[in-house]
């Protein structure tokens, strides 16, 4: 009996160093030590042994099953080791290499203007809406004083869908829109996209930006009007900043003007920036006509109110002192990663 379990260890010893993976030892373990296994074999045949030799021959059984199963477990080990050591050589990484560089993007410089504008008029009480880019010729012109055959259609060529729809040529559109809806006071601006059948060149493009504003009130006079767009143009190009208003026309509203503001670059004494003439034109205004109050629904006896219309791309050009519109649009990033 001790040879046969001397024969049993040794087979035993022999395929566990044979065994080339952790599935191979499972499957030797099986074979000696499972329920059908060799060394179980012997086990069973203990009924012909006889009863004074047993308990010997018992305990060499058990100690052939601990020294291979302490084979297994320790080749176990082994196998389990050299697997993680090939893992992590596999998995190793080289912290010496440099990282790859993450580009963050910026704002562009009409967005960085237009929530400069933004927030300004954000701090006087007003709200930011916005209107169709593709839009009625009824908001676009009709309800703005500008029927069918008007001359100042000519100075806004736009572009037709049909003869009813346009691609807006201007902001105010969005004026008629809030006034529609009826609720009053309003004291909003718009800003958005326009589009003018216009060539481009160093001031034109045919597709930029306005922002428009709009306050309607009881009382509102041609005094709010100025101290808003003097205080605009204080917080905007400093607070030295001096507003001057000149007569204009725009058939919406009446009396209307444009604004310039004393040249930042100069105070005002004149230089290459502002011409020589020591002021800057920067936007178109107004008391809102009565007829276009009365269009949208409102009582013009009741309320009056003044509005104003920005280039967002004019601001971006003062601010930055660029001399050609189309920089703004050509995305050459040697230009947009000095903002
Ligand atoms: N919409 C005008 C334009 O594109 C600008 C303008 C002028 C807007 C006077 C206004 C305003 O709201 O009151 O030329």
């Amino acid at each position: 009996m001790k040879e046969k379990l001397e024969q049993i260890k040794a087979k035993a010893i022999r395929e566990i160093e044979n065994s080339d993976g952790l599935g191979k030892l499972n499957e030797v373990r099986v074979a000696f030590l499972g329920k059908k296994g060799e060394l179980t074999a012997v086990l069973k045949s203990m009924k012909e042994v006889l009863p004074e030799e047993r308990p010997l021959v018992g305990q060499l059984v058990n100690e052939t099953r601990a020294s291979i199963e302490a084979l297994i477990e320790s080749t176990k080990a082994k196998m389990e080791a050299a697997e993680r050591e090939l893992k992590l050589k596999e998995e190793v990484i080289d912290v010496t290499l440099p990282a790859k560089k993450i580009q963050v993007g910026h704002s562009h410089p009409n967005t960085i203007a237009l929530e400069e504008v933004e927030r300004i008029f954000i701090g006087m009480g007003y709200e930011v809406v916005e209107g169709p880019e593709v839009e009625y010729d009824y908001y676009n012109f009709e309800a703005l004083n500008i029927p069918a055959n008007h001359p100042a259609r000519d100075e806004q060529d736009s572009f037709y869908i049909n003869d009813k729809i346009v691609l807006r040529t201007q902001t105010s559109p969005v004026q008629v829109r809030v006034m529609e809806q009826g609720k009053l006071p309003i004291r909003m601006i718009a800003p958005g996209r326009v589009f003018r059948s216009d060539e481009v060149d160093a001031t034109h493009s045919p597709s930029f930006h306005q922002i428009e504003g709009l306050v309607i009130d009881k009382n509102i006079t041609f005094a709010d009007l100025k101290g808003t767009l003097a205080e605009f143009a204080r917080q905007l190009f400093g607070e030295d900043t001096k507003v001057k208003f000149r007569p204009h026309h725009f058939p919406f509203t009446e009396p209307s003007a444009e604004v310039d503001v004393s040249c930042f670059k100069c105070g005002g004494t004149g230089c290459r920036f502002c011409k020589g003439s020591g002021w800057i034109e920067i936007l178109g205004c107004g008391m809102v006509h009565p007829h276009v109050l009365e269009m949208s629904g409102i009582n013009p006896e009741e309320y009056t109110g003044f509005a104003f219309g920005v280039g967002l791309e004019r601001i971006a050009l003062l601010k930055y002192e660029i001399d050609d519109m189309r920089l703004l649009y050509e995305n050459d990033l040697r230009f947009l990663r000095q903002f």
